[in-house]
This record gives structure tokens, C-alpha cells and sequence, in this order.
């Protein structure tokens, strides 16, 4: 199977696509927030810096090297004796598992998109009920966004890397940038703006508890899109001239200047009216209509603004989380892109129906586990176990598992060899022991 191969630009959105996403806009926001700013930005940003960037390295060699999907990459690069290592290749999977939940999410926005054009909440309480009757007690719209998400995703991911991919993130990623850095311009005009700038950036070294710093670490990862495979494919269809380390750098500052911009954009109108930051994931749902309420008619179009940057955020990294099984599906069982779309868009579908009407009132009971709703279930089980795991499994292929020779040689026309040495010892040392203490702690084995 000859894959296809990205522009080198291309190659860069289509990276960044994957990793900016609702992450980005409505997790990073919501959870600064809720961990009281400046202090879990610090250990998101240091995360990032010491451990997110490092793995992105060594996810993209794995593609760049391996040239094939997740499972076949593995067990191309695996040492002859050591070629169960295919199976961490399985991975991939997991997008699928994130897809059950993301796309409901997409689904939401799309709904707002369309709702907040009728007008904006005038109160929380309204805004409360518009997100309420949505989520609790309107499956079948919650259920038409869905699919409307679904469908436009498979339709995407089916026209393939050059056609589909490549060309969709070269349109939606500037797009986003240019609302998002719009709006941060008016933000800027606002009083509101200091005061969100000094919460995001004044450590408030008291409001760090252990769990604020395992959920920074743990959000690091999936806001870079790291631990399942999707980097490493799309690496699988890198142009040869590409430098790994200058890509994987450019895609990991995009994504953190992204994710603090719409942090400042939020606050600013947060703070521009009084509101409180910690609100949890009703943020952007459910506090940023109501305050936007307050500039009237332009409140509208900031709002739809914000919902389109949202939009196509989702939709660009809900392609990568789907490509990979894709990708696997055409490389082993020899499929058609089209049968292999159908069919793992079906199950992520099913399963997000049964996510979706966990949060409902009538149903809620039936797609719960232990009092857990479904929902919660997969969103825990892909975020402290499953990318961490995958993550894990990464930075021990690249750094035990692989020649050093042949790394360095891969890495050395873009990287010194006092960097060099720092990243190898990151990936040996610093990430495996990082990720395994926050899984541990995320599944409650240990707390610091
Ligand atoms: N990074 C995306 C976000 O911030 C989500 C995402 C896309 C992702 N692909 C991924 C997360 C792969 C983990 C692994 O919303």
C-alpha cells in the first residue's frame, strides 16, 4: 500500500489541526479556571515544554520511520526478536474510543451555532436550561448533531490525506487562527483584560494541589494529541525533506499560543462583567452566552465567531482521531477508504449514542455503570489510562527499543547534539517516570 504524502505546510496543519481542538478552547479555559489560573498554566506549560514536546519528537519518528500505520509502523521498527511490539500498535483504537464522546461534543457546538443565533441567554439560569434541555432532555437533537458531526467527519476523512485531509486543515486552521487572534484584538480593548491576564500568569502557588498538577500533566498529553497513534500516522505520510524536531516544535507552540489565547479571550469577557472562572465545563456551554449577552447584538457575532473557531477546531482533530484506525483497516484487511471510513464511523456512532443519552434523564440510568454515567466512563478511561499507557509505550519503543544510531540520525540535521542528548534523556528518563506516577495517581493506586 503506497501512502500518500503531505506538503511539508500541509503536513504542519494538518499536525496542529489535530492537536488544537476543543482541548484547546473549552477544556485548557474551563480548567485553568477551575485550578484557580496562573499555577496550573505554569505546570501545563512546563509539561509541555519537558515532557509533551519530547514524545511529539519521538511519536513522529515512529511514523517517519515506520512509513505504515500504527500496527505495521511497530512492528516495522521493532527489534526481529521483539516483534510483539506490533501490538501497542492497537493504539490507534483509542481514537475511536475519544471519538464517542468528541463528536457528541462537536455535536453540541453545531446545535449553539445554530440556537445562539436566535439570541443570547439574558441570564445564567437561561443559559443553564438551554445546555440542560440539550443535554438532558433533548436526545433526539443532541442525537441529529451527532451524526451531523459524524458524517461530515467521514466525509472528510474519506477523500484521503491529500484531498481530504491536507486540504481541509489548510483552509480551517487559518481560519481559526484569524477569529482567534480577532477576537484576542478586541480583548485587548476591554478592562477585563489585565485582570485575565494576571490570572492566567501570576502563580497562585496556594491553589496547587496534587490534583491540579496531575490533571495539567494529563491535559498536556491530549491537547498535543499524543499517546495514540494519530501523530504517528499522519508522520507516516511526512515529506522526506521534513525536519521531525523543527515540525514537532512549530505544531507544540501553536498549540499552547492556542490554547492561552482563547484562555485570554474567555477571562477577558469573564472578568470584563464579573463573572467567576471556575465554573467547570459549563464555561463556554453555559457562563461565556450570558456575559456576551451584554454587548448586545455584537455579543451575537462574537459568539457565533467563537463557536465557528470552536467548530473547526473539533472537526480538524476529530479526522485525526479517526485516520489511524482508518489507515490500519486499508493497510491489513486491504479495504477500500470508503468501507474502512463506513465502518469505523458506524461503531464510534453507536457507541456515541450511548454516551450521548447517558447525560439524558430518561436514559441515563440504562448507559450508566456504578452511578457513572457512560459517558464519564470513556472520556476517564481514554484520559488517565489509555494515552498516558500509549504515551508510555512510545517513549519506551524510541528510547530502549530503537538503535540509537538510527535515531540520532533521523534527528541530527535539525538537532545539536546537546539537545539531542537532553530529549533522549527525557524520553528515557523524565516522560516514562512522569506518566507512569500520574496514572497511578489518576486511577487512585497512589497520591502525592
Ligand atoms: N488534541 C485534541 C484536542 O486538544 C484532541 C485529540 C486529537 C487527541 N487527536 C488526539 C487527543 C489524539 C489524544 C490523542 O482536543
Amino acid at each position: 500500500m503506497k501512502i500518500q504524502r503531505f506538503s511539508r505546510i500541509g503536513f504542519i496543519m494538518a499536525a496542529a489541526g489535530s492537536a488544537v481542538g476543543l482541548g484547546n478552547i473549552w477544556k485548557f479555559p474551563y480548567m485553568t479556571g477551575e485550578y484557580g489560573g496562573g499555577a496550573f498554566v505554569l505546570v501545563y506549560l512546563i509539561t509541555i515544554a519537558f515532557i509533551g514536546f519530547s514524545v511529539m519528537v519521538a511519536e513522529m519518528l515512529i511514523g517517519a520511520l515506520g512509513r505504515k500505520d500504527t500496527v505495521g509502523s511497530f512492528e516495522e521498527l521493532a527489534p526481529p526478536n521483539r516483534k510483539y511490539w506490533k501490538y501497542a500498535g492497537f493504539m490507534g483504537f483509542n481514537g475511536i474510543i475519544i471519538m464517542t464522546f468528541y463528536s457528541v461534543v462537536i455535536g453540541w457546538i453545531f446545535y449553539y451555532l445554530v440556537k445562539l443565533l436566535f439570541g443570547l441567554p439574558s441570564t445564567t439560569d437561561e443559559a443553564k436550561q438551554i445546555f440542560n434541555t440539550l443535554v438532558g432532555d433533548n436526545e433526539i437533537i443532541a442525537i441529529v448533531c451527532h451524526t451531523i458531526s459524524v458524517i461530515i467527519v467521514a466525509w472528510i476523512v474519506n477523500k484521503g490525506i491529500k484531498s481530504g485531509i491536507e486540504k481541509i486543515n489548510l483552509i480551517l486552521m487559518p481560519s481559526l487562527m484569524i477569529i482567534l487572534f480577532g477576537l484576542l484584538i478586541y480583548a485587548f480593548s476591554l478592562d477585563g483584560f489585565s485582570k485575565a491576564f494576571a490570572f492566567m500568569f501570576e502563580p497562585k502557588w496556594e491553589k496547587l494541589n496534587s490534583e491540579a498538577i496531575v490533571r495539567a500533566v494529563g491535559h498536556s498529553f491530549f491537547t498535543l494529541s499524543l499517546g495514540m497513534g494519530a501523530i504517528l500516522t499522519y508522520a507516516a505520510s511526512l515529506p522526506k525533506e521534513a525536519s521531525i524536531p523543527k515540525t514537532a516544535f512549530i505544531v507544540t507552540f501553536m498549540d499552547t499560543l492556542i490554547a492561552l489565547v482563547a484562555g485570554l479571550v474567555i477571562f477577558s469577557f469573564l472578568f470584563q462583567f464579573g463573572a467567576k472562572p471556575g465554573q467547570g465545563p459549563g464555561l463556554v456551554f453555559i457562563s461565556l452566552p450570558t456575559i456576551l449577552n451584554n454587548f448586545g447584538t455584537l455579543g451575537i457575532f462574537f459568539a457565533l465567531l467563537f463557536f465557528l473557531a470552536l467548530a473547526f477546531a473539533g472537526i480538524t482533530s476529530a479526522i485525526s482521531l479517526v485516520e489511524p484506525v482508518v489507515q490500519y483497516l486499508i493497510d491489513r484487511f486491504n479495504q477500500t477508504r470508503t468501507k474502512a471510513v463506513f465502518l469505523t464511523s458506524l461503531i464510534y456512532w453507536v457507541i456515541g449514542i450511548g454516551a450521548l443519552l447517558s447525560y439524558t434523564n430518561s436514559w441515563g440510568k440504562i448507559f450508566s455503570l456504578g452511578g457513572k454515567p457512560l459517558f464519564d466512563i470513556l472520556e476517564y478511561t481514554t484520559d488517565s489510562i489509555l494515552l498516558p499507557l500509549g504515551g508510555l509505550l512510545i517513549a519506551i519503543f524510541v528510547g530502549y527499543e530503537l538503535h540509537k544510531d538510527r535515531v540520532k540520525a533521523a534527528l541530527e540535521n535539525s538537532m545539536g547534539d546537546t539537545i539531542f542528548h537532553i530529549w533522549r534523556f527525557s524520553i528515557r528518563y523524565i516522560a516514562p517516570i512522569a506518566l507512569i506516577f500520574m496514572m497511578l495517581n489518576l486511577m487512585g493506586i497512589i497520591k502525592i
